[in-house]
């Protein structure tokens, strides 16, 4: 029997030796090693063993049973150490390629025209308000000094929501809320969306973009309303623009107007983007109508005011030559990745 164990050992060393990968090896250790392995079934025979001869095959069972065990584990190690070293081979990593670049975002082109305006303004002392996009009534027309008939009040031109609240056609109604929450002097724009039943074309959307802006305070004059747009225009588009207001009606303002900047395309010698005019209209204005000051608390005796209205939209077409309006809310990135 000590003769067979010796054997099996032999036996089992030489297969561990010549084993190639884990998998062989585990073979082999089952073989030899396992419940029903070589080893096993010649340990369970040793109960025909003699009492004197068991414990020598006993002891010359476990020993070989020991040296197999180590002989297997270190086998395993270094197998595992192959491996390891294979895989850190494999995985070395290339500190001189260059990275994947992550794509950076931009900022959409009416949110860089708007930031520009705005920063003009705050520039020139006005703070930044604004106000919420679903409106009463009262506050985008009645305040406003609109007549009842008055043509935009029409369920064809503006959302209504129901009978005395809509959704607001101008960021005017704006200044109607500050009139009425704060005291003279009083300078802000009031940036926001707006909405109007008009159905999409290259001029035309039902929801666009407006800056509102309004100053009161004590001796204000159309003379100030002029200096500030022309500086604005100015600054806008470029220090050789000239501005010139033409008489127009607004019911919140009195006198009205609109304001025009030379082209600052051709320079006024007539273009594509002035349609030959040399002149772009850029924004209403106006005097506040003492009927809009009355409705808001002030004191006309003492305070009078301006206000200003332009669209975000329209200038940023004039400003980047944008023909169509309904690329910006298209989001299509070849367009909107030209405005970084
Ligand atoms: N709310 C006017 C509009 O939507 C624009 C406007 C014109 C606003 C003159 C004003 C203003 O404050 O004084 O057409």
């Amino acid at each position: 029997m000590e003769k067979e164990l010796y054997e099996i050992k032999d036996n089992a060393m030489k297969l561990i030796e010549e084993s190639e990968n884990k998998e062989a090896l585990e073979q082999i250790r089952v073989e030899f090693l396992g419940k029903k392995g070589h080893l096993t079934s010649v340990l369970r025979g040793m109960g025909s063993l003699s009492a004197e001869e068991r414990p020598v095959v006993g002891k010359v069972a476990n020993e070989v049973r020991g040296v197999l065990e180590e002989a297997i584990r270190k086998a395993f190690d270094e197998l595992n150490e192959v491996e390891k070293q294979e895989n850190l081979k494999n995985e070395t990593l290339d500190v001189t390629i260059s990275g994947t670049k992550m794509p950076l975002g931009s900022k959409h082109p009416l949110t860089v025209t708007l930031d520009e305006i705005s920063k003009i303004f705050i520039s020139m002392g006005f703070q930044v308000t604004e106000g919420p996009e679903v409106e009463t009534v009262y506050n985008n027309f009645d305040a406003l000094n609109a007549p009842k008939n008055h043509p935009s009040r029409d369920m064809t031109d503006t959302f209504y929501i129901s009978e005395n609240i809509l959704l607001r056609t101008q960021t005017s109604p704006v200044q109607v809320r500050t009139l009425k929450s704060q005291a003279p002097p009083i300078k802000v724009i009031a940036p926001g969306r707006c909405f109007r039943c008009d159905s999409p074309d290259a001029t035309h959307s039902p929801m666009f973009h407006q800056v509102e802006g309004l100053l009161v305070d004590k001796g204000i004059t159309m003379a100030d309303l002029k200096g500030t747009l022309d500086i604005f225009a100015k600054q806008l588009f470029g220090s050789q623009v000239k501005t010139k207001f033409r008489p127009h009606y607004f019911p919140f303002t009195e006198p009205s107007a609109e304001v025009d900047v030379t082209c600052f395309k051709c320079g006024g010698s007539g273009c594509r983007v002035c349609k030959g005019s040399g002149w772009i209209e850029i924004l209403g204005a106006g005097m506040v109508h003492p009927n809009v000051l009355k409705e808001g608390g002030i004191d006309t005796e003492v305070y009078s005011g301006f206000a200003f209205g332009m669209g975000v939209e329209r200038i940023a077409m004039l400003k980047y030559e944008v023909d169509d309006i309904r690329l910006f809310y298209e989001n299509d990135m070849r367009f909107i990745e030209q405005f970084r």
